[in-house]
This record gives C-alpha cells, sequence and structure tokens, in this order.
C-alpha cells in the first residue's frame, strides 16, 4: 500500500504494551519498526502506552487526536451546535439527524462534530497512518460514558479509498447514506502561516494526489439525499459540476449538490 508520496515513515514503538500492534501495523504497511526516534525518518508514528501519535520532525510537532479535551471538547461545548454551517449544510435540523459518510475523515475533527449534533457516520481514510490515529483516540474515549453514546449511535472508521468502498456499495446494493461529506485537503497556499500545523502534517504525509473530482462523481451516484464539499472560501468548486446552494461561514463554504431522484 502506499502510504504517503514524499515523505519517509517509521513506526517508534515506546511500550511493551503496544508492541505486538506496532509490529502487526509495520508488517501490513511495509514499514521499518524503530526503538527511539531517528533523523532519518520525516515522519514517526510513535507508539507510547496510551497514546499514539504523529511526529513531523521538521516542524518538530505532533499530532494526536483528542475526542475529550482541546480544540474538540471545546467546540462540543460551545461551537454553536445546530446554527454552524456544517450541521446546516448536512441538513441537520431538529429531528433530523442524517446518516452521513465521512469520506475524508482526516483528523475526525468535522466527524466529531457531526457525531455530537446526532449523526450516525460511517468515517473513510485511505491513509492508514492517520486512520491508526483515529482508531486510537476511538480507543482513549470509549471509557466516556459520553464518547460510548456516539459509539452506539454509530461512529465506525474504515481505511480504505473511499472511491472504492463507494463503488463496492454501489455493486453490491448496499443501503446509501443521506449524506456523503468530502473534505479534501485544501489547495495550497503561498503564506505557509496560514495553514495550520496540523494541516501541514497532513500535506507532508500526504503530498499532492487529489482525486475530489472523481470522488465527487461517485458520491453523486450513491448518496441519498445530498453531498456536502467544504472548501476554503477563497476557492473555486472542485469540478466544472455547479453546486445547487452553498453554505458560507467566515472562513469556510460547503458546496452542496442535491440528489434529484427520478420518478418511477
Ligand atoms: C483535509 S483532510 C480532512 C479533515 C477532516 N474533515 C477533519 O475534520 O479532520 C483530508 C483527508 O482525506 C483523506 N482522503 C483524501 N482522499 C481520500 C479518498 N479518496 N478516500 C479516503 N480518504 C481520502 C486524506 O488522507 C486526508 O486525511
Amino acid at each position: 500500500m502506499i502510504i504517503s508520496d514524499n515523505t519517509f515513515i517509521a513506526v517508534v514503538c515506546f511500550s511493551k504494551l503496544r508492541l505486538q500492534q506496532a509490529k502487526e501495523f509495520c508488517v501490513t504497511n511495509e514499514l521499518p519498526l524503530l526503538k527511539s526516534k531517528s533523523d532519518r525518518y520525516d515522519l514517526q508514528l510513535l507508539f507510547h502506552d496510551d497514546l499514539i501519535e504523529l511526529f513531523d520532525r521538521q516542524l518538530q510537532a505532533s499530532i494526536a487526536i483528542d475526542f475529550l479535551r482541546g480544540k474538540l471538547a471545546h467546540r462540543q461545548h460551545f461551537g454553536g451546535g445546530r446554527g454552524q454551517a456544517i450541521a446546516k449544510a448536512m441538513g441537520i435540523k431538529s429531528g433530523i439527524t442524517p446518516r452521513v459518510l465521512d469520506t475524508t475523515a482526516g483528523l475526525a475533527a468535522d466527524a466529531f462534530v457531526l457525531a455530537t449534533l446526532g449523526c450516525p457516520l460511517t468515517l473513510i481514510e485511505r491513509s492508514p497512518v492517520i486512520a491508526c490515529l483515529i482508531d486510537n483516540a476511538i480507543e482513549r474515549a470509549s471509557l466516556s460514558e459520553n464518547f460510548q453514546t456516539i459509539l452506539k449511535q454509530g461512529f465506525e472508521v474504515i481505511n480504505c479509498d473511499a472511491n472504492d468502498y463507494i463503488r463496492h456499495r454501489l455493486a453490491t446494493g448496499k443501503p446509501a447514506p443521506d449524506v456523503i461529506y468530502i473534505d479534501p485537503m485544501y489547495p495550497e497556499r503561498k503564506k505557509s502561516a496560514l495553514v495550520k500545523k496540523d494541516m501541514q502534517i497532513l500535506q507532508h504525509l500526504h503530498g499532492k494526489a487529489d482525486n475530489t473530482a472523481e470522488l465527487l462523481e461517485n458520491a453523486l451516484l450513491y448518496a441519498g439525499k445530498r453531498v456536502v464539499v467544504k472548501r476554503p472560501i477563497y476557492a473555486e468548486a472542485v469540478s466544472s459540476r455547479t453546486p445547487d446552494t452553498c453554505i458560507k461561514s467566515k472562513k469556510t463554504r460547503y458546496d452542496i449538490y442535491t440528489i434529484k431522484k427520478m420518478a418511477e
């Protein structure tokens, strides 16, 4: 499996408890396993007893996901609930909590917001490194009662390419989600200071590969009600298709493509 386009990655395991898990991850993804950090690798997935984090040697910074503390928990309590642009874009209203397929899970921030608003979710992430960070965040959060409610409602992570996932679901006649959500990597900006550190680390991991136009076409074939694409406010739509409507916030635009069902 191609894990990254342009970066050397290694796994560093500091924990006896996680050694077997780290070994299996390395075998599956053909990555070297180290006992301590090394200057030879740009990105290093660090396995501690509890936490798994991704360390970027160039930025001297790490990312990990935490559903219980920090930014995500703050947004859950003070983020504006159903009044947020993302909630409106999904069609969340009193008594309506659509089933969402998040095709670009990333650090699962948007998925977590939607889950806290009551949406059942399937998260698709093609990078095994990022999927590993999400799995670890779920493992740590699952001790909390509030997060158990989210898990019961539906918060499943699948490590694969969303195009393959959708094609397989279509071919096997599986029920469609109400909404398919796409949040591609943002177009590169000249001033890298404008890109947050966690997104810079994602860019180092993923390079510039982009298949969003193909993903939009597949999503339109499969979604029950709508496809929502997140864009920076300054960016063009992801393909020549014009969205049916847009919901805007200060820095972000949600392009909404409504599914028109043929009369039977
Ligand atoms: C901008 S990030 C998403 C951020 C996410 N919405 C959040 O709130 O944290 C984009 C992510 O989508 C993933 N991705 C891009 N194309 C994909 C595809 N075709 N299938 C699955 N994952 C994909 C990338 O690996 C990356 O982690």
